[in-house]
């Protein structure tokens, strides 16, 4: 049991002298009550959370010690430029370059060129991989938040024989008169608040008879077809049950976890017709002994062993409904996977699962 009385006592700025007097104890009870060597009597709970101004639950960590990750705000540019050298390299681990390419070519078959209106596009990266496989004259256009990503954006096309456009706004603020024979969101829907008006505002900017395509992941989807050595029953880890974490979220208006399964529903909602599906092909099998897939390996290796990938401490988790031997059972979790993906004899298999949903007007 883990009992937060030398971290509220520090946050205080009281020395193990200053608390004891205040509870009327020795200095050295105050140094066991720290590291566990001893708990204090139940009779002193209720003043130690008085002095620190917290509840018996923070004090003896069945709450959270900060609210500070409670609520993650995902249409906000700072979480997302924070996370931008990340996010690169999830994203080529997502990717599946040759079959998004069989989509375009041998699925849709765009005969002729077409406008594209591209929602949350970051630094242009659909535009960058669609254009070259459109017929000549097709156009691209970026609605973004982050200032930034669009700035790399404009200097990549900058020298590229491509019409291609940004603006940076909220896209629940967009007010477009073009109307586009293509609108798409890539990795966005599931994190925003409010789908259904997000599918409105696509509505809205398209041509009759033009297509939305929604590529997104549901993550229940993504966990099925993940497995790694540290799974294995010598090394005794199993993984961790994500979906009531993923549950509360949705329930309390944050990221929908299976958003990508509901679009279609979703669609049929909001009066589109011709609803179809597919999902990416891609299966990557991380094996860091294997030089010929090096790249591969390295973006593996990156995001599974940096820190932002796995989101806070315990307190991030206990704010999305789960205990503290839940959280710390996480967090256990993905500090031996992030040990365990940096030795080269470890191996993981990765079923990427992206989505493409895809209807008519
Ligand atoms: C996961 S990233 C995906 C970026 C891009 N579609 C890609 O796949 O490279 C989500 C992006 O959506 C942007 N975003 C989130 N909410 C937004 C909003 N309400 N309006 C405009 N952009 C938004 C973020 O700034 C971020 O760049």
């Amino acid at each position: 049991m883990k009992l937060y009385i030398k971290e509220l006592r520090e946050e205080k700025g009281y020395t193990q002298k200053e608390l004891a007097d205040m509870m009327q104890v020795s200095f050295q009870t105050i140094s066991k009550w720290e590291t566990g060597a001893n708990y204090p009597d139940i009779t002193h709970i209720p003043k130690l959370a008085d002095i620190f101004g917290v509840s018996a639950g923070v004090l003896l960590g069945m709450e959270p010690l900060k609210e500070e990750n409670a609520e993650v705000k995902y249409d906000d540019e700072v979480y997302w430029n924070r996370k931008r050298d990340l996010l690169k390299v999830w994203k080529r681990l997502f990717w599946n370059e040759d079959y998004f390419k069989f989509l375009v070519k041998e699925v849709w078959k765009f005969k002729k060129p077409i406008d594209i209106l591209d929602l949350g596009c970051g630094y242009g990266y659909l535009g960058s991989i669609m254009l070259p496989l459109l017929p000549k004259g097709s156009s691209y256009t970026g609605v973004e938040l982050d200032g930034e990503q669009i700035k790399e954006a404009e200097e990549y096309f900058s020298d590229k024989p491509y019409q291609c456009s940004f603006i940076k706004e909220n896209i629940y603020d967009l007010k477009t008169e073009k109307k586009y024979d293509l609108v798409v969101t890539l990795f966005l829907m599931s994190h925003l608040p409010d789908p259904k008006r997000v599918l409105q505002i696509m509505k809205q900017a398209l041509k009759p008879g033009g297509m939305i395509l929604i590529m997104d992941a549901n993550m229940e989807v993504e966990q099925a077809g993940f497995y790694s050595g540290l799974e294995r029953e010598e090394n005794g880890l199993s993984r961790p049950d994500f979906i009531p974490m993923w549950e509360y979220e949705v329930s309390h208006g944050q990221r929908d976890y299976r958003m990508a399964t509901k679009l279609p529903y979703l669609l049929k909602q909001e009066g589109f017709k011709d609803i179809q599906a597919r999902i990416s092909d891609q299966v990557i099998i991380y094996e860091p002994s294997d030089p010929s897939k090096k790249q591969m390996n390295e973006d593996f290796r990156y995001v599974y062993t940096h820190e932002d990938s796995y989101e806070g401490g315990t307190g991030y988790f206990m704010n999305r409904g789960l205990s503290l031997d839940k959280a710390n059972e996480i967090c256990d979790y993905y500090s031996r996977s992030s040990e365990y993906f940096d030795k080269p004899d470890s191996m993981a298999v990765k079923t990427s699962g992206v989505y493409f949903v895809y209807a008519k007007l």
